[in-house]
């Protein structure tokens, strides 16, 4: 294959080593960079840019065109999956989502669906699959259940998901309902975002971390199976990762029990116990803390070099552990982008 059309970040998904690992941060899309601000300003809301394809289209690519990633990263949230369940959706400045009514106070099937609300999405998947160079990886994504259904159930983002693992025990039968329907739309929809051009997807499960283990094999491991299983029937070779963030010394049993084809490490990782607990070959992505990334300077390096000593000899893409964040400087990114791939 001719250097310019392989995908390299796709060839790591796939199982195979790079001496320098491809490269992508989560949330690279977003405030850290003044073009995102700007645009966001004369558009207004971030609602408006993400079901705005052409918005979306410009955003995603942005941080390809800056930085030259090798991944591009699909412009849009996890929470839009509840909106096309029929929950209302906002987001309040400086404050964060809104998801309305709670699902504590309506039944399930109170709601009307509203798959519409997804095709804007997917017009985007379309527009950027045309426009990215072709040695860019397009990754999709969606929330996994557990996460989402914590936001349903709060109305908003809560600090340890209480009334959501409330439910998980109080009435398992309707949390289980609820799991079910997150699952069914997501597989369409992550389906859709695959017919339209990604190649590759990222379950994001933020909240992982939050239930005990007899908890997480229900709420966690099981529906994330079941996505995988459901996806790999329609799409066989279309890799997907899976991020359970915080979920620490059940990782193994994550990889094991899902069948995921990478695993996404959160920051308080060690890369060496990882490379030593997780299966031979998995491939891993992470986990630089973004926190080291905003002080930069030697202990940025250090901890760059610690992440690529420890995964020198398993498939590895370099990543943060979580969400890049709104004040870390352009030139960090920079330098840890020489960094890496100064080989
Ligand atoms: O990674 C990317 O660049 C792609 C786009 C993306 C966004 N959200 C855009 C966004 C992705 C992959 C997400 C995932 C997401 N969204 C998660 C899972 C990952 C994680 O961070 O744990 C969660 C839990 C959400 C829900 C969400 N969206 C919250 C809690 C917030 C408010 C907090 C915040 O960071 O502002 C958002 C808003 C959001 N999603 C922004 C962006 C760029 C900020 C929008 C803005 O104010 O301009």
């Amino acid at each position: 294959m001719p250097a310019t059309t392989h995908k390299k970040l796709l060839s790591v998904l796939q199982g195979n080593q790079e001496l320098v690992p491809p490269v992508w941060l989560m949330r690279q899309a977003g405030r850290y960079l003044p073009e995102y601000r700007e645009l966001r300003a004369q558009k207004g809301g971030f609602l408006e840019l993400a079901y705005d394809s052409d918005a979306a289209t410009e955003i995603t690519i942005q941080p390809i065109r800056r930085f030259g990633f090798d991944a591009a990263i699909l412009f849009s949230d996890i929470l839009v999956v509840p909106h096309a369940m029929g929950q209302e959706l906002w987001f309040e400045a400086g404050e964060g989502p809104r998801l309305a009514p709670r699902l504590a106070q309506s039944e399930l099937n109170g709601l009307t669906a509203s798959p519409e609300r997804l095709s804007p999405v997917l017009d985007t998947v379309r527009k950027v699959s045309a426009a990215l160079p072709k040695e860019t990886t397009f990754l999709g994504f969606a929330g996994s259940p557990w996460t989402v259904a914590t936001y349903m159930v709060h109305g908003q983002g809560s600090k340890d998901q209480s009334e959501a693992r409330r439910m998980a025990y109080a009435e398992p039968d309707r949390f289980h309902a609820l799991i079910e329907s997150i699952i069914t739309t997501t597989v369409d929809y992550l389906s859709g975002q695959i017919n339209a051009g990604v190649d590759a997807v990222q379950l994001f499960d933020s909240w992982a971390g939050s239930l005990s283990p007899a908890q997480f094999e229900k709420w966690v491991i099981a529906p994330n199976a079941e996505i995988v299983r459901r996806l790999k029937v329609l799409h066989p070779d279309v890799p997907i990762i899976g991020f359970p963030k915080g979920a620490g010394g059940k990782l193994a049993a994550y990889a094991e029990g899902t069948g995921v084809d990478a695993l996404g490490l959160d920051e308080t990782i060690d890369p060496h116990w990882a490379n030593r607990e997780l299966p031979n070959g998995l491939p891993v992505q992470g986990n630089l803390d973004p926190l080291v990334l905003i002080s930069g300077g030697n202990d940025l390096i250090k901890a760059v070099e610690n992440i690529l000593s420890a995964f020198r000899n398993r498939p590895h893409i370099f990543n943060l552990g979580h969400g890049i964040l709104p004040d870390t400087p352009i030139e960090h990114v920079e330098h840890l982008l020489s960094q890496i791939r100064k080989g």
